[in-house]
């Protein structure tokens, strides 16, 4: 692999003022991470003893077994009692633990009494309908507060949450619904985005002709469009909650959270890999819930009187881990706002951190540069003092856009917190805290207890500065314990390229100083606006076309984006090429994937470059386009 110059300059390093590192719950990470390091089980099991568990744990780590990890074996628990119930007998109960705005600019609060009896009331009435423990439920929605109710009255009952984010569609949601076997589905009539309504249950309705396993669809009324109702199959969700088996017999809104086992599934996430099928990534109650709040806490140094904005969808990771379960658990007060950072005008983000007095703000590079487009006029009309600290994550951040958000957001003064994770890890891996001396594109160092390392295709060290592919050495509790369904996979696919060690498909280098620098993907997975996703999942949708024979889809660099699809189509016989095809295409992509997926580009080729046994040589068609040397050529097809 290439070498590059290493980054360390400690010039470069932006410390911390002096505020921050008061503030600061960690003032010595280094000396936390070798505490980690001497004795991993002992750290954790510290960090587990601030939950609440019915039984304690046997052992903090089973490795009896690599790669199926477990942790906390033997505990009982549940992530919502600890996210809810034990707030309530607390000054707590009257906290606000959600505050959120809409797109048009109405608002919803509910302490932490008020989202509590609204999630007992929800999972009274999926118990009512038969929902039980290891069920699976399917949640499709925009970003309202029913959302994280849905998921949280789920896990209260022992129900397995399968979200899928709401700019999916049709195809992606059959084969997720498919693939789980969920037999409900809760959704929205529609919802508002951009200024525009996304019609989410006309959607569901359709990807439900192609599945059988549904039995009932949970409809939550957002935008008040008319949606075809069919009878004893869908039901409103506030006809539902106005049922007596929203309550007890005594006829109160109280719900007994199930106790589960630490290990028991928590919720399934599908994210893409390098075949077309999406996985889902399996994550449990107990480590997910230790892992979630341990990071949150120390990396985003949450506390009381905080106001914590994560702008991420709770239909992604991000903001399954630090939307929902992560505030949650530390008793914060967590933000969602539904809409577009531009609608009306470029200044709505700014306009709600000063309205709301927003104190840490997590977002993604693309948006920052996004919003960097439209200049320092829009965020300079607002009052941005409330803010502390910053984050991103999902993609590198260039040190342009980095720097804008320090300065212009941050004033100078809020560290910028650069996580890096993945679906799969759950919680932050490589990530700064506040005390971390940080350099703009870097994500610094490994948390405590996480070793990482760079290695070459044999898995030994490469030099610092030099390229190589990312892999994690230790198991933390909050790992993925599985693809469902399919150990197989899981293995093949995370355990086996670096024996005994987690690949992350990630390439990167370390510098001198061990900052960790993420390049992007090494396998099939294209990342656009932060979105995972996955090269195949866009052919599978193109080549669904009557007219298209064979697709290749490739991610090319993209100032906003960071990357675009292009995807390069061969028709079949007697098709003939043109403009309203190319249009009708990338319509098509957008109707069975999702908006999110549609390609930038689409060319029109007579054939696609192909190695002998007729695998599509994606890196040739990145390479020509980008006009760069096309590489080792000799398994090329003639
Ligand atoms: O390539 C890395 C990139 O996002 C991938 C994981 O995507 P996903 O599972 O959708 O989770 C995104 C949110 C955690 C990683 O393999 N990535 C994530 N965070 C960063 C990043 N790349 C660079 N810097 C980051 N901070």
């Amino acid at each position: 692999m290439e070498s590059t110059p290493s980054h360390s300059q400690d010039a470069d390093l932006i410390r911390p003022t002096r505020d921050v590192l008061e503030h600061a719950l960690v003032k010595d990470r280094a000396a936390m991470a070798r505490a980690a390091e001497q004795d991993l089980q002992a750290f954790w099991a510290r960090e587990a003893a601030n939950f609440v568990w019915f039984n304690g744990w046997d052992k903090v780590l089973d490795d009896s077994n690599p790669p199926f990890y477990k942790w906390f074996t033997g505990a009982t628990t549940n992530i919502v009692y600890n996210c809810l119930d034990r707030h309530l007998s607390t000054w707590r109960r009257n906290k606000l633990a959600l505050i959120w705005e809409g797109e048009k600019g109405e608002q919803r609060s509910f302490s932490y009494h008020a989202l509590s009896r609204e999630v007992c009331m929800f999972a009274n009435v999926l118990r009512s309908m038969g929902v039980r423990k290891g069920d699976r439920v399917t949640i499709y929605m925009g970003r309202v507060p029913e959302l994280p109710i849905a998921m949280l009255a789920c896990a209260k009952i022992g129900a397995i949450h399968s979200v899928i984010y709401g700019g999916f569609s049709v195809e992606a949601i059959h084969g997720r619904i498919e693939d789980s076997q969920s037999n409900i589905v809760i959704t929205c009539d529609g919802g508002y985005m951009n200024g525009k309504v996304v019609e989410l249950k006309q959607i569901v309705d359709e990807a439900l002709k192609r599945c059988a396993t549904v039995e009932h669809v949970i409809v939550i009324k957002r935008t008040g469009m008319d949606v075809p109702m069919e009878e004893g199959r869908d039901y409103w969700y506030h006809d539902l909650m106005t049922l007596p088996v929203a309550k007890t017999a005594s006829g109160q809104s109280r719900c007994e959270t199930e106790e589960v086992d630490a290990e028991h599934p928590l919720f399934l996430l599908y994210t893409s890999g390098t075949t077309g099928k999406p996985k889902a990534i399996l994550h449990t109650h107990g480590g997910y819930m230790v892992g979630v709040a341990t990071t949150l806490k120390y990396v985003f140094d949450i506390q009381d009187d905080d106001r914590f904005w994560c702008t991420a969808d709770p239909g992604w990771v991000t903001g399954h881990s630090y939307v929902v379960y992560g505030p949650l658990l530390l008793g914060a007060t967590v933000f969602i706002y539904e809409g577009g950072p531009t609608y009306p005008f470029p200044n709505r983000w700014w306009s709600l951190i000063e309205k709301y007095g927003i104190n840490i703000l997590y977002t993604a590079p693309t948006a920052i540069r996004g919003l960097m487009r439209f200049g320092e006029a829009w965020p300079n009309r607002h009052d941005l003092s409330s803010l502390r600290l910053l984050g991103t994550v999902g993609e590198p951040i260039n040190p342009e856009a980095w720097r804008w958000y320090h300065r212009v957001i941050g004033k100078g003064a809020c560290p910028i917190m650069d996580t890096w994770w993945q679906t799969e890890t759950g919680m932050f891996m490589i990530t700064p805290m506040p005390e971390t001396p940080l350099k703009p594109g870097s994500g610094t160092l490994p948390f405590p207890g996480v070793q990482a390392d760079v290695v070459d295709e044999h898995g030994n060290s490469v030099k610092p500065g030099e390229e190589g592919y990312l892999i994690l050495k230790t198991p933390w509790p909050a790992m993925m314990r599985t693809i469902y369904n399919d150990n197989e996979r899981y293995v093949e696919q995370y355990w086996k390229k670096v024996p005994g060690a987690y690949f992350t498909g990630d390439s990167a280098r370390r510098d001198a100083d061990g900052y960790y620098w993420i390049i992007g993907r090494v396998d099939d997975v294209i990342k656009v606006s932060g979105y995972r996703l996955g090269t195949a999942e866009i052919e599978s949708a193109l080549v669904s076309h009557p007219a298209v024979a064979e697709a290749a889809a490739i991610g090319l660099p993209h100032e906003v984006k960071g990357n675009a699809i292009h995807a390069y189509v061969m028709l079949k016989a007697g098709q003939e090429p043109s403009d309203e095809l190319i249009a009708e295409l990338r319509e098509h992509v957008s109707h069975e994937m999702g908006p999110i997926a549609k390609p930038e580009k689409i060319t029109i080729v007579p054939g696609l470059p192909k190695t002998r046994s007729g695998k599509i040589m994606r890196r040739v068609l990145k390479a020509r386009a980008q006009g760069l040397p096309e590489g080792d050529l000799t398994t090329l097809e003639e």
